[in-house]
């Protein structure tokens, strides 16, 4: 223990004494003149993108740019003298890290720190003029600082374009190089069939236009996948959908290929005749092209989803010509169809090759002292990239070490890499992107003996899991519902978990997915339904010691109960996560029968239709790993038992020995 800590605070100093702060003294300089020429005496600087994406491409990071500062969340403030950061507490130490002394750290949720709002009012006072690019702005966050500010007699003026990008002069080209079609093999429905059912919705809404911003609706709707943002197979772009036409923005070299363009527009069926061929126009002319709509067609009704549209599109249209509710696409996009499905179940198939490879690689490897944290990463990545259908990964591999798996979000850097070694639970959380859907899965493993604490704490996270995963519920509950299943075993013992239950998964899209989901402040209120996938993954973190998580990702699928209650649907969760949960870590004491046969028939799936696939890419002695790996769990063969029989054996020779002297 003593050497640990120790061990920690080197690694503090070390990272205090880097030079981790970019210096920024030349940007606000060049930014504050591009305010006084608008006349803006601050400008607000948030980290979204126009289509509040949670991963950005690299040209999309102004907040990063203008501050040094590279935490995932956090707004830039500046005025003419001076220049403030809000960030949350998972950020306070690499903020201070990575800013400059001409930044103000703005820890929210401390006392006495005042919102970004207060501050403005405060430094400004009234008549002044506050700018910020309303693209990257949900429409009811600027709205809010619209109205604080304003109360302070400050505006909030749109700036159109953004002067950061005026002044951003090495600003990375967008990342992205094409769009491909997704096979309706994959998913499972022309788009042209999905324009129908969402020009149903509109009709049944009274509404003329909808308009897609976010880019996994876009690319969903369209069954279009690109490139322009790491790890999302999505590309910029935007859809207005009116009932006889229908307009995707976006880079137009993009929509140059023949085989895209049949895709938008399908002569072969006939598209001009039922009003389903789409017309492609520059990504710029979107808002344009809203704006134009409100005048040449003066009545129409506009569709802006409250869920995911900017400010900065919103506000071209008059309030009461718009109605606000969540994207029609929203529900239809999570509840997966059968090709979807099944497209899902392969690419989790493929991911558990790899999976497996690379847990067979650390038992050999780890004890011979070559594996770290990043070289762990980058195998397992390298075994990913390898499988059939491979499109990389779908986020940076969590690979944690010992104390650092306690860091829920941790992410090794070289600084922080450590050893895997035979005396520290390993957590590996990972995905990938295949053309058939997107992974995510979590274990956690040893390569020793764990504590005893451990592999309680691994236990009943494992119980957690279990009992979520073969929960039957009605069809009328959401994913928070079930969230006391995954945690009641660790509550029984006083400990406990801080992050949600599980997240929604896309197909060939985005990593975190909603409305599905448990215990998770954005599912509520959606119920779950057949074809929805969440992952289900409770955890226990020890703090300086060592964290567990188990994931998997499951698909809600309908329940075959004895009884029938009103007439309800039941639904379970099934698995599609197919990765050998270690043996070494459960104490099979606390588990319940029924829990220790789930498990086993789990088990039994991985070794069957992972091993198949294993011998199908060539690899029987991985076959044999998962054979190993998943042998059926019974009372009594646990090492403890062993051990109680040794110690019963023992005594008995003692007594034995004792009697044997008295006489
Ligand atoms: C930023 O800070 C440096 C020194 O810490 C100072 O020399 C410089 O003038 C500051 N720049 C601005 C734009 O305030
Ligand atoms: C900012 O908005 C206010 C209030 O709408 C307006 O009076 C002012 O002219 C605008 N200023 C700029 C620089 O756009
Ligand atoms: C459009 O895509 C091409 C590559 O297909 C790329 O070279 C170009 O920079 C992109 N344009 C924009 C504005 O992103
Ligand atoms: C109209 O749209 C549907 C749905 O995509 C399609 O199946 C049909 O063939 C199209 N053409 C005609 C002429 O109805
Ligand atoms: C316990 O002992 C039995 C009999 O010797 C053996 O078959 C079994 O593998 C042992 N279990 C463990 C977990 O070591």
């Amino acid at each position: 223990k003593q050497n640990k800590s120790n061990h920690n605070n080197i690694i503090n100093t070390y990272l205090l004494l880097q030079p981790t702060a970019t210096d920024t003294t030349q940007r606000l300089g060049d930014l504050r003149s591009e305010m006084i020429k608008s006349d803006f005496q601050a400008y607000i600087i948030p980290s979204s993108d126009a289509h509040l994406s949670e991963y950005l491409a690299p040209s999309e990071k102004r907040r990063v740019w203008i501050s040094g500062f590279t935490g995932s969340a956090g707004t830039a403030v500046v005025t003419l003298t001076k220049a403030a950061m809000w960030t949350d507490g998972r950020y306070f130490l690499q903020a201070e890290q990575e800013l400059d002394c001409n930044w103000s750290l703005m820890k929210i949720g401390e006392q006495g720190v005042p919102t970004i709002e207060e501050w403005l009012v405060q430094e400004l006072g009234p008549g002044m003029n506050v700018g910020g690019n309303p693209f990257l702005f949900s429409i009811e966050l600027w709205l809010i600082y619209a109205s604080n500010l304003a109360s302070g007699g400050v505006a909030l003026n749109q700036s159109i374009p953004d002067i950061v990008d005026n002044v951003w002069t090495d600003r990375p080209p967008l990342d992205g190089d094409e769009v491909v079609v997704l096979p309706v093999q994959y998913a499972g429905v022309e788009w042209t069939d999905k324009l129908l059912d969402v020009r149903k919705e509109m009709k049944s809404a009274a509404v003329d236009y909808l308009l897609l911003t976010v880019l996994d609706e876009n690319a969903w709707f369209f069954n279009l996948r690109g490139s322009d943002i790491p790890y999302t197979p999505v590309f910029t772009s935007y859809t207005v959908i009116g009932m006889t036409d229908v307009v995707l923005f976006g880079n137009m070299s993009y929509f140059a290929k023949q085989e895209i363009k049949d895709h938008l527009a399908k002569q072969e069926i006939g598209c001009e005749s039922n009003n389903t061929c789409a017309t492609v126009q520059p990504y710029e002319n979107a808002r344009p092209y809203l704006q134009q709509l409100t005048t040449t067609q003066s009545n129409a009704i506009f569709w802006l989803p409250s869920d995911g549209t900017t400010y900065g599109m919103y506000s071209v249209v008059d309030e009461d010509h718009q109605i606000s509710d969540i994207s029609p696409l929203k529900i239809p996009k999570s509840v997966k169809n059968s090709k979807e499905i099944e497209a899902m179940r392969q690419a989790h198939i493929y991911d558990a090759v790899a999976l497996c490879e690379y847990l067979q690689w650390l038992e050999i490897n780890v004890p011979k002292g070559t594996v770290d944290e990043l070289n762990g990463a980058e195998k397992v990545k390298n075994l990913r990239l390898a499988q059939p259908t491979s499109k990389g990964l779908s986020f940076g591999s969590i690979s944690a070490s010992g104390p650092n798996a306690a860091i829920i979000h941790y992410r090794s850097t070289p600084e922080t890499n450590r050893p895997l070694t035979t005396t520290e639970v390993y957590m590996i959380d990972s995905g990938g992107q295949y053309f058939e859907g997107t992974t995510d899965v979590t274990r956690s493993v040893h390569f020793g003996t764990p504590t005893d604490f451990e592999k309680e704490a691994f236990t009943r996270v494992l119980m957690g899991q279990i009992d979520t995963q073969s929960a039957i519920f009605p069809y009328t509950k959401d994913g928070n519902y079930l969230d006391m299943l995954a945690r009641r075993h660790l509550y029984d013992v006083g400990l406990e978990y801080r992050h949600g239950t599980g997240h929604g998964v896309g197909q060939y899209l985005c990593i975190h997915e909603y409305p599905p989901g448990i215990g998770n402040a954005v599912g509520g209120g959606y119920p779950l339904q057949p074809g929805m996938f969440t992952s289900v993954e409770p955890g226990f973190y020890q703090d300086g010691e060592f964290g567990i998580r188990i994931e998997n990702v499951n698909v809600v699928v309908e329940a075959v109960t004895e009884h029938n209650f009103g007439g309800y649907k039941f639904y379970t969760f099934d698995p599609v996560t197919l990765a050998p949960i270690q043996l070494k870590m459960i104490n099979v004491d606390l588990l319940s029968d029924k829990q220790i046969k789930y498990l086993n028939d789990y088990h039994k799936k991985v070794e069957v239709i992972v091993g198949e696939e294993a011998l199908r890419q060539n690899k029987p002695e991985l076959k044999d790993w998962i054979q190993k790996a998943t042998v059926p769990l019974a009372r009594g063969t646990s090492t403890r038992n062993n051990i109680s029989w040794s110690i019963m054996i023992f005594i008995a020779a003692v007594c034995t020995m004792v009697n044997v002297s008295l006489e």
